[in-house]
């Protein structure tokens, strides 16, 4: 049985930014376990790596690369670190990541708050390389050249990365958007590849949901030309569906519950817009294994989550993965990647 139900409130007591804090701290000092075993049929192949199970932790909880093996011990199949930019940033003045309890959402607007990738790199470097980590990688909010923070990030990460992430998609730093528009996105595509040389990790993309018909036919263009790795599907949105806590007029990105409906059709039109050409990663609004399912059936690879922890507590994950298993058999697949669309 899980403890969470009855610890919830007392972390619910601290402010959203303290008791992230507080739960690293906790992984940090608690004993190494050693991940689970997983069901064969959760096994999955994407851009070359072997994922023990399709659900993994999105960016953002772990930005420093401080405790990917003890989350990966939680029963993530893969873990992405970051938001990494080349040096290290305060990001924007607290409060800035409030929890919206009534709605099972999180607004943030942390601003790319990160150590720097030297210091990420060099925990990484000790680790001993068991279980997937992806290296999530962004631009400095005073960059001159954020293009060249991306390949900056994509050389200097690439040794301890299993895969890397081109973040372009935050909605807190002003004008990183910008970067999802074909022409800037296909040069920054060509610089990320061209850094990382012909050895290096797959490299993925992450996308805002707040994308219209035509940007996405433009994204999915240059991404399928550009033989993009995989795409991720999606950050956090700045719309505001009807939401109920005290904090839903926070600026920022929502994530969690309401996220879902928007995080699910963004999938939906990408499959469609790539052909099933590229390997989709879902996130956003992830809480259960039949949201998990859902997104595989849409066209999903592999999926992330992070704000539904928040509620459902550390052991969700493993939950996740383990609740596919019944999913898949009742509908007669074998594994996840037959599922995948279908
Ligand atoms: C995020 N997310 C995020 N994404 C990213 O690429 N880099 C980052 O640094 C962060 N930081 C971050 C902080 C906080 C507090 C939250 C809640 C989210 C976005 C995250 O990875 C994910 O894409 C969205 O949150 C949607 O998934 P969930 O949270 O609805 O499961």
């Amino acid at each position: 049985m899980s403890l969470y139900p009855l610890l919830r409130p007392f972390i619910f007591r601290l402010d959203g930014e303290r008791a992230h804090l507080l739960s690293l701290d906790v992984l940090e000092k608690a004993p190494r376990k050693t991940p689970p075993s997983y069901a064969p049929a959760l096994g999955t192949r994407v851009a070359g790596l072997d994922f023990p199970t399709p659900v993994g932790l999105a960016a953002g909880y772990d930005k420093d690369a401080r405790v990917p093996d003890a989350l990966l011990g939680l029963g993530f199949g893969f873990v992405e670190v970051g938001t990494l930019t080349p040096r290290p940033q305060a990001g924007n003045p607290k409060p800035r990541l409030f929890r919206l309890v009534e709605d099972r959402a999180v607004i943030n607007r942390m601003g790319f708050n990160n150590g720097g990738q030297e210091d990420a790199f060099a925990r990484l470097a000790k680790r001993e390389r068991r279980g997937i980590v992806g290296v999530n990688v962004g631009a400095n909010k005073d960059s001159a050249d954020r293009t060249a923070d991306y390949a900056r990030g994509v050389r200097a990460m690439a040794p301890v990365a299993d895969y890397l992430t081109i973040n372009i998609s935050s909605p807190n730093t002003p004008g990183l958007r910008a970067l999802q528009e074909a022409a800037a996105l296909d040069a920054l595509l060509a610089a990320a590849y061209e850094a990382r040389g012909e050895q290096g990790p797959p490299i993925f993309l992450k996308v805002a949901p707040d994308l219209d018909p035509a940007d996405i036919d433009a994204i999915a263009k240059v991404v399928v030309d550009r033989k993009i790795d995989a795409l991720i599907v999606a950050n956090t949105t700045v719309s505001r569906p009807p939401l109920s806590s005290r904090h839903a007029g926070e600026s920022g990105g929502l994530s969690g519950e309401p996220l879902r409906p928007l995080a699910l059709q963004r999938l939906k039109d990408f499959r469609k817009a790539t052909g099933g050409q590229v390997p989709l990663i879902a996130a956003g609004g992830i809480a259960s294994a039949e949201d998990a399912y859902a997104r595989i059936r849409a066209g999903a690879s592999l999926v992330q989550l992070y704000s539904a922890l928040v509620y459902e507590g550390p052991g969700l994950a493993a939950r996740i993965a383990r609740g596919l298993v019944p999913l898949l058999r009742r509908d007669g697949f074998a594994s996840v990647a037959e599922a995948v669309g279908a």
